[in-house]
């Protein structure tokens, strides 16, 4: 099959729903001979540039990995970088989303997380709740396992208590269980840095997304790699489990 021809991304091209893994953040700082802490600094900058640039390519949801449930492993001093970082991001940042139209989401596990972040969490949710020009999902302290974990006991209360109806298509029940029951699953996931693991994001949403990796360190990100990004995206061909329409043989 010859490759197809490039295809220039526009907002009616693109991809609806783009999940990142914004991960080399260390190695950036590291580089430099920076504490991983400066990394995780500039990535936030990196963060607002993608922010920026992803409605003005006709993205509609933007979903990245800001904090993992695995990620608390990490030293006591970066975590509470982390957490620092995100408080930061929305001080910082919530008035311009929501003067712009930008819904906020935060998914992953609420135990756990400091009641200043809660707070802040919180606010951001509901500050933004009747925007819908563009939707942003920040997965902190997220994991696609303890998601499932979390919505499979859930389901199985409601299943015993009589809360659910059989008559509906069950994969269609136990998704709006998960914490990104309110958007649609991810078209396209990015993972920078070159490493090519899905590293627990987004288990269950990923089932049909496209996949590149760009070797590009996350601080460094932007909107020419993005843009790279959709129009490696816009060459693929999406099957879904089916074949492709050329390859069916008509009857007869
Ligand atoms: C991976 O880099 C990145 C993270 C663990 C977190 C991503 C965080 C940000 C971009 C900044 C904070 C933003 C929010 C919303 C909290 P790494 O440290 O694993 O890099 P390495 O693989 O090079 O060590």
């Amino acid at each position: 099959m010859s490759p197809k021809p490039a295809k220039e991304v526009t907002a009616m091209t693109t991809a609806g729903h783009v999940a990142i893994i914004m991960d080399g953040n260390g190695r950036w700082a590291k580089r430099r001979g920076m504490p991983r802490t400066f990394g995780h600094q500039a990535g936030v900058n990196a963060l607002k540039r993608t922010v920026e640039a992803a409605p003005q390519l006709g993205i509609q949801w933007l979903t990245v990995f800001g904090f993992s449930t695995e990620n608390w492993r990490r030293p006591a001093s970066e975590v509470s970088e982390l957490m620092g970082l995100l408080k930061a991001y929305v001080k910082t940042d919530l008035a311009r989303l929501e003067r712009e139209g930008v819904r906020v989401r935060i998914i992953g596990r609420r135990e756990g997380l400091a009641p200043d972040i809660l707070a802040i969490i919180e606010d951001a949710e509901a500050r933004t709740a009747a925007n819908d020009r563009f939707n942003l999902q920040v997965a902190f302290n997220y994991g696609g396992r303890a998601d499932i974990t979390d919505a499979a006991t859930r389901f199985a209360e409601d299943l015993a208590a009589g809360r659910i109806s059989r008559d509906e298509d069950p994969e269609i029940v136990f998704a709006r269980y998960l914490s990104t029951a309110a958007g649609p699953s991810p078209d396209l996931i990015i993972r920078t840095s070159g490493e090519q693991r899905l590293s627990n994001f987004l288990l269950w949403e990923a089932a049909y997304a496209e996949f590149v990796f760009q070797d590009v360190l996350w601080p460094d990100y932007g909107p020419d790699a993005l843009k790279a990004a959709v129009q490696e995206y816009l060459g693929r061909e999406r099957r879904y489990g089916g074949v492709d329409a050329d390859d069916v043989l008509a009857p007869g």
